[in-house]
């Protein structure tokens, strides 16, 4: 689909205490803190690419920034053509905010809920000191499928459901409804690649923040069972390891520094737009997910919307 964005690329957060999250990062989720900038921000790492995740000084403690990604200059002419067909205002990065984000060129825009959002093409890699995980986690999915998946709380459903489909040309993989009193809470999942989803969202996902949960995706399932391990030790598992009904994933959740959660993941299914059929669900898990004080991942959020 011309002007479609293709990939996650990046995503940026604020974080109020630094120092927890390299320590986080590092011991935990066993991705490499590969560089500081000048304000201290921390670029995270899980594979080739320069960074993944960008951490920065910020009281707020939330998302900050998506980074969609291209294929290409030619690729990047096409989104801003399509932005312009559907009379979406954007703004040229310019070459500064590349160098800041590693890459090559980029726009910037925001999404309905006044979310910046960023198209690029042509990230930085770091081939001449090749990833290694500090843990050590054997090794991420990533590639072709971006680098994970993010779920966010939107303001208006509808709206954005018309800006990441018709928009950024992103393709339904299925939704979650579930009936809560006399309300239905829905959570819209997206693909622009084989992954399940690269984006979900609803209204209430957050539990009072922008950003939901981020995803990771490991190439091995006893990474998943290890890094459990190390959260329930810790106290910062949000559940047990349960399976998700949609993308098939093997995972469970856990606290960031800043409130919101990581999903850890194994096992996930792929999608093809020639042979899949949008499916509809009423539960987030097959099984597991439980919650240490009962119930099971989406029930307090539930309870909330
Ligand atoms: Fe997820």
């Amino acid at each position: 689909m011309a002007g479609a964005v293709e990939r996650l690329g990046y995503i940026g957060v604020g974080a109020s205490d630094l120092p927890a999250w390299e320590e986080f990062a590092t011991n935990v989720l066993g991705v490499a803190i590969h560089e500081r900038g000048e304000d201290g921000t921390l670029f995270l790492r899980h594979d080739k690419n320069h960074y993944r995740i960008a951490v920065h000084p910020d009281p707020a403690d939330d998302l900050m920034y998506i980074g969609w990604q291209v294929a290409n200059d030619a690729a990047l002419d096409a989104v801003r053509a399509r932005l312009g067909e559907h009379g979406v205002a954007f703004s040229e990065g310019g070459a500064d905010l590349a160098r800041t984000r590693r890459v090559a060129d980029l726009i910037t825009l925001s999404d309905p809920s006044g979310v910046t959002t960023e198209i690029s093409h042509s990230p930085l890699m770091d081939y001449a000191n090749p990833f290694h995980s500090p843990r050590p986690v054997r090794g991420f999915v990533t590639d072709d499928q971006g680098l994970g998946h993010m779920v966010i709380s939107v303001d208006d459903y509808e709206a954005s459901q018309v800006f990441y489909r018709e928009v950024l040309g992103m393709r339904v993989s299925d939704y979650i409804e579930r009936p809560v009193g006399e309300r239905t809470m829905r959570i819209l999942f997206l693909h622009c690649n084989p992954r399940h989803h690269s984006i979900g969202f609803g209204s209430g996902a957050g539990r009072g923040k922008r950003l939901g949960h981020i995803m990771l995706q490991v190439t091995n399932l006893d990474d998943v069972g290890s890094t459990y391990d190390i959260c329930f030790e810790r106290g910062i598992a949000d559940t047990t390891i349960g399976k998700h009904p949609n993308d098939k994933m093997i995972s469970f959740y856990l606290h960031s520094p800043s409130g919101w959660l990581f999903e850890y993941g194994y096992g996930a299914r792929t999608v093809d737009d020639e042979v899949d059929q949008v499916e509809r669900f009423t539960v987030i898990s097959e099984w597991g997910h439980l919650r240490p004080e009962g119930g099971r991942y989406g029930d307090r959020r539930q309870a909330a919307s």
